[in-house]
């Protein structure tokens, strides 16, 4: 891992490879690990950038707020320190998804091609926004456990829970060892993420839309819909994954990535 001071924090990024540039953004409350088999799979032929996004792993904290444009801003501005400038494929998941939206809103020309998995275009229903404002609170007062315990549950597919129970515990310790106030800046900073919904159609680069079968958080049918909203995408459904579909099922996930990229 390096670190880079960025826009003012120290960010912890994976440099891995050589070739074209693709960047994995992991989810919420995570880290760079959850994309392990995919760096392995992708190494080969491209520069693999996997960042904790400041807050996560090994990365610093800054702020009781941290907005997915201010994620998106880092992430722009890390690219820059690790001198990539031709175009990149960001890859985000759920959240790295929310953050790869204002990514895109605000630095198409430096996309090559967008994949989204199993995250969502919509934003936070008032209940979910109050809910989530709660449990940062929540996390502040008591540490990660009782987001995890709320978490946990929704974020594999039954067959995952039964069959692999290291994936799940393995999971579980990323989560139970990130830092209170980098969860609850990100928890706030979901709560006021804006609608991308009505600008789907705008997306022109080449995107790729991966969903878990069994996913609860951000479900196929969703999922299908902002395929069929974004003009160049392509959809790719994991059978036997849920929301963790990169960890669940990485040789699938890992395949369906080389093809978009090959094909780029
Ligand atoms: C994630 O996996 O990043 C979370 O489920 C995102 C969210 O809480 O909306």
């Amino acid at each position: 891992m390096k670190t880079l001071t960025i826009n003012g924090v120290e960010l912890a990024v994976l440099d891995r490879g050589r070739g074209r540039a693709v960047m994995l953004i992991h989810g919420f409350p995570l880290d760079h690990t959850m994309w392990d088999a995919q760096v392995e799979a992708l190494q080969s032929q491209y520069r693999v950038i996997a960042p904790d996004l400041r807050g996560f792993g090994r990365s610093g904290v800054a702020g009781p707020v941290v907005s997915m444009e201010q994620f998106a801003d880092d992430l722009a501005a890390l690219l820059g320190a690790l001198r990539i400038s031709e175009p990149l494929v960001l890859c985000g998941l759920s959240m790295g998804g929310y953050v790869a939206f204002q990514f895109w809103r605000k630095y198409a020309a430096r996309l090559r091609g967008l994949v989204l998995c199993d995250t969502r275009a919509a934003s936070d229903s008032p209940e979910a926004a109050a809910g989530r404002r709660e449990m940062a609170q929540r996390v502040l007062r008591e540490g990660p456990a009782p987001l995890v315990d709320t978490m946990l549950p929704k974020l594999f597919a039954p067959d995952t829970r039964e069959k692999h129970p290291e994936i799940v515990a393995a999971l579980q310790r990323v989560m139970l060892g990130t830092n209170p106030q980098g969860i609850a800046a990100a928890a706030y900073g979901m709560a006021e993420r804006p609608d991308v919904t009505p600008q789907l159609g705008s997306i022109t680069c080449p995107t790729l839309v991966i969903v878990g079968q069994a996913d609860v958080i951000s479900p196929p049918q969703e999922m299908r819909a902002i395929a069929q909203a974004i003009p160049r995408a392509r959809l790719v459904e994991i059978a036997g994954a849920g929301h963790m579909a990169p960890l669940e099922r990485p040789a699938e996930v890992s395949a369906a990535l080389r093809e978009f990229l090959a094909a780029l």
